[in-house]
């Protein structure tokens, strides 16, 4: 079920019910708190608060670099988390590009929120049924989404139906290093490189460039500080709720199925075919 988000009051606002599981506790209640994070410590915050799971602008800007876009080509944000990969893309290519990104999410506090803090259209949907025209967009991107469901091959396809024949799309993934993982972090499924590849040429996407994120420079000191104020932040204000408490017990997974390398940031240039 898809529905548009709506500019709303309330900033401050937190979702009132208790999250079900860690993804919604991490991906809806926590970046809820964010936005009223952001509205404190100033806009400044917003964009390295709100990319969530994108990590560097390093990361972003190899990405950016394959989509190209300009003009006023369309651009979908599809599981577009608080919004702010797509605001850092609108930043970085200002002078190129005069189109407004379009995003999806499925967690509706998010996705409002999302729609608050950046103003861009906003619709509540999940990326396996995107409520957008066949040839709808002319690039797109997906960060950290297709790791976190198992129906990797409907989203893929979804997001190849509404990208015209030729369209940049552009991924980062978490990809399984092949070994059992020694944990398991809830609600994700990390495509192995080679189911990866395998589900994007059955999907339509031929794979331009590929690189591990660990090669590509961190994040600057001025983009971290930030990140981390806003976190510092929230641990104050929310620290005691236990959705805080699940979404760091996840994050804290996922921190050592990374630097162990049973998982691997990777990020991928495609074109639909
Ligand atoms: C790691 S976060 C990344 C958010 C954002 N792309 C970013 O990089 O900041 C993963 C996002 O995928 C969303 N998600 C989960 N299941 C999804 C689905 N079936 N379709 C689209 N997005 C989904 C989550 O709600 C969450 O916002």
């Amino acid at each position: 079920m898809t529905s548009e988000t709506r500019p709303g009051p309330a900033p401050e606002s937190n979702p009132d019910t208790d999250p079900d599981t860690p993804m919604e506790a991490e991906f809806d209640t926590v970046a809820a708190w964010t936005e009223g994070a952001v509205r404190v410590l100033g806009r400044d915050h917003a964009i390295p608060a709100a990319c969530r799971g994108s990590g560097s602008p390093a990361d972003l800007a190899w990405l950016a670099q394959g989509l190209d876009v300009r003009g006023d080509q369309r651009f979908l944000d599809a599981g577009a988390g608080l919004g702010g990969p797509a605001a850092w893309l609108a930043d970085d290519r200002g002078d190129a590009w005069h189109g407004r990104p379009v995003l999806t999410e499925p967690m509706v506090h998010a996705a409002a929120s999302a729609r608050r803090l950046f103003g861009f259209p906003t619709a509540a949907a999940v990326s396996e049924a995107l409520p957008l025209p066949t040839d709808g967009v002319d690039a797109a991107w997906s960060l950290g989404v297709l790791c976190v469901t198992p129906s990797r091959a409907d989203m893929l396809g979804e997001l190849r139906r509404v990208l015209v024949t030729g369209g940049r799309l552009g991924l980062l993934v978490l990809v399984h290093g092949g070994a059992p993982l020694p944990e398991q972090p809830e609600g994700n499924d990390f495509p192995t490189h080679a189911e990866l590849h395998d589900q994007l040429a059955r999907t339509g996407f031929r794979v331009d460039d590929e690189v591990e994120a660990d090669r590509l420079p961190g994040a600057p000191p001025s983009w971290t500080e930030r990140a981390d104020r806003v976190e510092e932040h929230l641990r104050r204000h929310h620290g005691d709720h236990p959705a805080w408490r699940q979404a760091q017990e996840q994050e804290q997974v996922m921190g050592r199925l990374l630097r162990e390398r049973h998982v691997v940031t990777t990020l991928l240039r495609t074109t639909a075919v």
